[in-house]
């Protein structure tokens, strides 16, 4: 799936299969985690994977949303370790940067399941010194972000999303574009690039089939004429 497909049709998933998921496709989703972006590269996050049942529903028990968290076979608290990037960046390290870092990590976690067929749910609100208890996470280390996982068992529409128009602004905050077609059409020009660039990847490797198999008939008619002779020799 290439990256803008993914964002398009990523979904909040609330509802999951009784179906584990593979250790292979968590270590997938684990790895597009540890590959994010982050404030100086400092990496100062932390990713608690959780499949013991009885601590998924305590996890459930402390989270506003409730019980549909537990019906998925794993999550993945992802937590900042404060002291440390505050002691790189002061406040805005503590107050901003860590908060940035596991939200990017979330981010491409997030788009890593539904590139493998899974679903995942972001989940901010819950107890979050409860769930540190929970999990003996020390005093150090916030967690910021429950991300349920699992195969998905809904297909939910997109949530309304405000148009671009409405969201942005040139060159200054407030300046609204007039004619924002110009933007759209790069946007889709880029979209139509994509897919004549697939379309000949697709025809490319149609075409070079078509010669292997041609050359192998081909090689295979010489090795029979050749028997023929053979045997006519005889
Ligand atoms: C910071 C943040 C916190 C969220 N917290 C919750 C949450 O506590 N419970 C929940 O069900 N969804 C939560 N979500 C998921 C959003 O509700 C969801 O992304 C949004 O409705 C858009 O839907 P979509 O993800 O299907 O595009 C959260 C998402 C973000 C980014």
């Amino acid at each position: 799936m290439d990256v803008l497909e993914a964002i398009k049709s990523r979904r909040s998933i609330r509802k999951y299969l009784e179906v584990p998921v593979e250790w292979e496709k968590v270590g997938v989703v684990l790895e597009a985690g540890r590959l994010a972006p982050s404030a100086g590269n400092c990496q100062e996050w932390n990713f608690i994977v959780v499949t013991d049942q009885a601590l998924r529903e305590q996890i459930a028990e402390m989270s506003a949303e409730g019980l549909w968290m537990a019906t998925a076979p794993v999550h993945i608290v992802i937590t900042a370790n404060i002291e440390s990037i505050s002691r790189l960046y002061g406040i805005r390290g503590e107050r901003l940067y860590a908060v940035q870092d596991c939200a990017i990590a979330a981010s491409q976690m997030m788009l890593a399941a539904h590139d493998q067929g899974l679903g995942c749910c972001w989940v901010g609100a819950f107890d979050e010194h409860a769930l540190a208890r929970l999990l003996s996470i020390p005093d150090s280390i916030r967690p910021q972000v429950i991300l349920t996982l699992g195969y998905p068992d809904e297909r939910p529409e997109m949530p309304k999303r405000k148009i671009l128009e409405n969201l942005l602004f040139l060159n200054g905050y407030g300046n609204r574009i007039k004619d924002i077609g110009f933007v759209l059409m790069d946007y889709n020009l880029a979209g139509k690039a994509a897919e004549l660039g697939k379309a000949a990847a697709e025809r490319l490797a149609r075409k070079m089939k078509e010669k292997r198999e041609a050359s192998l008939s081909e090689r295979l008619r010489s090795q029979k004429e050749q028997l023929r002779k053979k045997l006519l020799k005889k």
